[in-house]
């Protein structure tokens, strides 16, 4: 699964799987090293194309993000996002239908940028946002619509997803969530598949018996890149991942596959290695 420059964390390496590297990068973890959230943006996130060897990947998120939340079925008083990084573009979709919104992740960089996205001195997701707005059809305009969102995000703390006790940060320690939403976290958070599972276990503390998930990711993937970085993930398939999703009590509604609807991405290129990706939305059961 892992080229021979997995074997050394943070050593300079050229090669992915015998595939030149186009520039020297350091294979890591996010529990060693925090992304710059400027550069997360502008290589995955400066329109709705994405990075131009992953197809429409992006767009392709943001279609099930959106098909997720308009149907009005996922609604509550509290959603918790875990591992938001520098984008709040799930929160976006989620936020006409809850009252109080936590932002989450691991990165403290992250963490502020997020703070100072929501006090107006950044302002970096127009082109998302927009699409977003276009696709749910919606009456509102993006400057309303990113209102309501700032003004429902109540928390923006530190979380761990791979501790049992994900976020303990005061107000929101103890609290469990109608809903929770996470994208291109949980595989990035972990490096094995075993990382996975304990970390959907720890997530699904967090979930009330009854509530929704929507989870974005990518399938059999061992990194992606950030600058110079290049950040470990666990290697998970479709069917590993809907037997850990099953088997930590959680009821499958949907599972939209990326190569059923686009295939014009590059499988395994210089700032990824994913070959598939996926929206799901699944339901914690009460029992
Ligand atoms: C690929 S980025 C995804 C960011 C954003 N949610 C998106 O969809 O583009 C992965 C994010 O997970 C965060 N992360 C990594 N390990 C984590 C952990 N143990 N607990 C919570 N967040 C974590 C990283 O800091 C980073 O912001």
């Amino acid at each position: 699964m892992w080229g021979p420059c997995a074997l050394y964390s943070k050593v300079q390496c050229n090669e992915n799987g015998g595939k030149k590297m186009s520039a020297k990068t350091i294979l890591t973890t996010h529990r060693d090293v925090d992304f710059d959230p400027e550069t997360f943006i502008s290589t995955y996130y400066s329109s709705v194309a994405g990075h131009e060897e992953d197809g429409d990947l992006i767009k392709f998120f943001l279609d099930g993000l959106s098909d997720a939340f308009k149907s009005g079925t996922i609604v509550g008083a509290q959603i918790l996002d875990i591992g938001t990084g520098p984008i709040p573009h799930t929160a976006f979709c989620a936020a006409p239908w809850f009252e109080e919104i936590t932002l989450s992740d691991f990165s403290q960089k992250n963490l502020d940028f997020l703070q100072k996205w929501k006090n107006g001195e950044i302002n970096h997701m127009d082109p998302i946002l927009n699409y977003l707005v276009q696709v749910d059809k919606s009456s509102s305009t993006v400057e309303k619509r990113q209102d309501e969102l700032k003004r429902k995000i109540k928390n923006i703390v530190k979380c761990d997803v791979t501790q049992p006790n994900p976020v303990v940060s005061t107000p929101v320690d103890g609290v469990v969530f109608d809903a929770i939403t996470s994208s291109l976290c949980l595989e990035s958070a972990s490096v094995t598949l075993d990382d996975y599972e304990k970390s959907v276990q720890n997530l699904s503390g967090l979930l009330k018996p009854g509530g929704h998930l929507v989870l974005v990711g990518v399938l059999e993937e061992t990194f992606y890149r950030v600058g110079d970085f290049r950040f470990k993930c666990a290697y998970i398939r479709k069917d590993q991942l809907q037997d850990i999703w099953e088997k930590e009590g959680f009821e499958i509604l949907s599972l939209k596959d990326f190569n059923d609807t686009c295939s014009s991405h590059k499988a395994g290129n210089d700032f990824s290695d994913f070959q598939n990706a996926f929206v799901m939305v699944a339901k914690k059961r009460e029992y």
